[in-house]
């Protein structure tokens, strides 16, 4: 039996529930609510890359602009401004979307800056948002950026919306080896955080949620809960 690499989450608690981090390569589905930390979940994942000095890098399709986004996330403890432009490099797509237009542009666009970079870890937010502009193309391009993270030998984390009758973006999920559930509900009028991990190739995982909560040092997850 072969053992895979894995990549350290840099979230506190979750290596442990998913044999010691993501597999390398591998591209994971982060999904959740509105403010059920997403992106405190890429930021955490980027700034443990930089802490161990492998660059990342994060995509923004759309809902930018970059320097407001930058600003929030330098509220947490982890995130230290030095990474900025140097193990972490922050990436609009939005003008390469709409310029381009084409699938194959936007993928030549994020590999030409994957290799550029020497990116190890990757972060595209807001994936399913180009669902709109691709249309039938939709499902091709996904499979395809599927293959370009495993043909870079990277880690990618992309993030989707829960949808109203589903928890996550079901195109994305059909593509990804990972699958992780980020909730902030209500039960008995107290909102409650939790993660599930719905799907982890080639990893014996937890199942059901477990408790999280989210302060300066970011997400924590609590696997006993
Ligand atoms: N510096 C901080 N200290 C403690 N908690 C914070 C801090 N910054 C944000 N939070 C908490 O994290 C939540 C936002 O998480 P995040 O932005 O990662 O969610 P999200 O899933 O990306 O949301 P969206 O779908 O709106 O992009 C905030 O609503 C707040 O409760
Ligand atoms: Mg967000």
């Amino acid at each position: 039996m072969s053992s895979l690499e894995r990549m350290p989450t840099g979230i506190p608690g979750l290596d442990e529930m998913i044999g010691g981090g993501l597999p390398v390569p591998s591209l994971t589905l982060v999904a959740g609510d509105a403010g059920a930390g997403k992106t405190t979940f890429c930021t955490q994942f980027l700034c443990k890359g930089a802490d161990l000095g492998e660059p990342g890098l994060y995509f923004l399709t759309f809902g930018g602009p970059l320097d407001s986004l930058f600003k929030f996330v330098s509220t947490y403890d982890f995130v230290k401004r030095k990474y900025l432009g140097k193990e972490i490099c922050y990436i609009e797509l939005e003008d390469k979307v709409e310029r381009a237009g084409r699938a194959e542009d936007v993928l030549d666009a994020i590999q030409e800056e994957i290799e550029k970079f020497g990116a190890k870890r990757i972060v595209i937010e807001n994936l399913s948002d180009l669902k709109q502009v691709f249309k039938g193309n939709y499902r091709r391009f996904l499979l395809k950026l599927s293959h370009l993270v495993k043909a870079q030998k990277a880690v990618a984390l992309v993030t989707g919306d829960a949808l109203p009758r589903a928890p996550y973006p079901a195109e994305i999920a059909h593509v990804a080896d990972g699958i992780i559930l980020l909730q902030n509900e209500e039960i008995n009028l107290v909102r409650r955080r939790s993660i599930e991990i719905l799907k982890m190739c080639g990893t014996s995982h937890h199942l059901g949620k477990y408790a999280v909560d989210i302060s300066v040092k970011g997400l924590t997850v609590y696997p006993g809960l």
